[in-house]
């Protein structure tokens, strides 16, 4: 970790800025190369990024590892955070007082690590950092400019892995739009083999099928 960012993790442990300080085993201030080009914001720490201090650990971060190893990336190329950073009790949506609580952590975590490409999961990180309501359905897949800690980035919505587990479809749908990762990092695609091939034209965004959407996570 730089050490900017290894000095505003350590301010951060401590944050009392909202209810949820009282209810949470540890901070989950995020995980990563501090140099990453590419950035994940998820929606907040459950049950075992609580426990362990490190986001997406548990089905949502395996399935968001192998959407990586697809496209020739490990966790330890990226930086993975979310919107809040303290689990919401049971697990429920973060609350939009505890959002604008915790969503100067977020952006100084930008500010600091300068990613070029900031992949935003589900609805949550993705309204916050585009600044528009539209949700994730319509955008998944779509790249936006936006300036963010100051610096211009693209910001690529993505559903939330966690749609996937519940919604197979979904699964494919992710897919998809990951496969256009590495051409957004101005990088050749890697194909299933991970040989590498040319970046291929763009599969057009597919709507997602069945009842996650219930789960606010699109
Ligand atoms: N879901 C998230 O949005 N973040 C995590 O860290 C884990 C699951």
């Amino acid at each position: 970790m730089t050490d900017a960012l290894a000095d505003y993790r350590d301010e951060t442990l401590g944050c009392t800025r909202c209810p949820l300080a009282a209810t949470r085993t540890q901070v989950v201030f995020g995980s990563g190369d501090p140099h990453a080009e590419l950035m994940f914001v998820g929606e907040a720490p459950g049950f075992h990024e609580d426990q362990s201090g490190i986001p997406f650990v548990g089905q949502a971060g395996k399935l968001l590892e192998k959407l990586l190893g697809g496209i020739g990336l490990t966790r330890t190329d990226v930086y993975v955070a979310n919107v809040i950073k303290c689990r919401p009790p049971g697990n429920r949506d973060p609350h939009p007082e505890e959002i604008e609580a915790c969503e100067s952590h977020l952006f100084r975590q930008i500010e600091l690590i300068r990613p070029t490409l900031v992949a935003t999961l589900g609805n949550f990180a993705t309204k916050l950092l585009s600044g528009k309501p539209a949700g994730i359905t319509r955008v998944h897949g779509v790249e936006q400019q936006v300036v963010l800690g100051g610096n211009a980035v693209t910001l690529y919505p993505l559903f939330h892995p966690a749609a996937a587990l519940y919604t197979p479809s979904m699964q494919k749908v992710l897919e998809q739009d990951f496969a256009r990762i590495p051409e957004l990092l101005g990088r050749p695609c890697v194909s299933e083999t991970q040989s590498l091939v040319a970046p291929a034209a763009r599969p057009a965004p597919t709507e997602p099928v069945g009842p996650a959407v219930q789960l606010g996570l699109f």
